[in-house]
């Protein structure tokens, strides 16, 4: 048997890309429609009441494609609406935490775990209740908005001396913290994930989206719901698709020029 219905992933913008990135190279026979909000990007520092809104009217857009499962690839409608909003629709809702959290548990030696996100994830503290009833020891959390707009601006080369700066301004705290293992709770903050690094030397990063997206490939083995055929990508995006078509090929680690759909939600 065999499940061609899509796999529906979405995101305030070009960040949940690496989680599509991810499900193509797990699953390369499954069609997957992804949906960026770039008319309403950032969500991280709008009201938990917004933010479920949004997340809300995403979901049912992809809802609407008849897809067999959907993937809310953004940190802060994981840690903010996902619980107020996936018993709304009749297939699984998947976010990016419960996967982070178990890998970072798991990764930390010294049991002190930080995560960095946007102000709402931050403030929901989600990840960090999760962590400590983990078993993990100590937990630091930093807001770091500033990478969402670097990363959707292009400020992504290893030696950006901008991106550099910030990174330093935000995450001196954690360096002086002594974690051994730091949660990147936003999925636009991997494409960074080298500068981060280059700062924290020798800490484990943990990618939410690459982890749930070996989750959701489970998932979908497990339950008899994986396709034979497609492997095609549609995108939707809510404002001009120009700079995300530019942008994409970041995310999804290739050259591919996409065409993004514009769609009033
Ligand atoms: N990718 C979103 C997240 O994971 C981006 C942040 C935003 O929209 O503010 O939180």
């Amino acid at each position: 048997m065999s499940d061609k219905r899509p796999i529906g992933v979405f995101d305030s913008g070009l960040g949940g890309l690496c989680a599509v990135k991810e499900l193509r190279r797990l699953l390369p026979k499954e069609d997957i429609i992804y949906f960026g909000d770039t008319g309403r990007v950032p969500y991280g520092s709008k009201s938990p009441q917004t933010i479920i809104k949004y997340a809300r009217q995403d979901a049912e857009f992809l809802y609407k494609h008849n897809v067999k499962l959907i993937l809310a690839a953004c940190g802060t409608v994981s840690t903010v609406a996902l619980d107020d909003i996936k018993n709304d629709f009749e297939v699984t809702m998947f976010g990016v935490v419960d996967d982070a959290v178990a890998a970072a548990a798991k990764a930390t030696k010294n049991g002190n775990v930080a995560v960095i996100g946007t102000n709402a994830t931050v403030e929901s503290g989600v990840f960090e209740k999760k962590l400590l009833a983990a078993g993990t020891k100590s937990v630091i959390s930093c807001a770091c908005p500033l990478f969402v707009q670097l990363v959707e601006c292009g400020f992504t080369n290893r030696d950006n001396e901008i991106t550099k700066g910030v990174c330093k301004t935000y995450l001196s705290q954690i360096k002086e913290s002594g974690a051994d293992t730091l949660i990147l709770g936003c999925t636009h903050f991997p494409i960074i994930a080298d500068i981060i690094s280059d700062f924290l030397p020798g800490v484990t990063l943990i990618d939410p989206a690459k982890e749930t997206a070996a989750h959701v490939a489970k998932h979908l083995s497990k339950n008899g719901m994986t396709s034979d055929e497609g492997g095609g990508t549609e995108y939707y995006v809510s404002d001009d698709g120009t700079s995300f078509s530019a942008s994409a090929g970041v995310f999804l680690g290739n050259s591919e020029k996409i065409k993004a759909n514009l769609v009033n939600i």
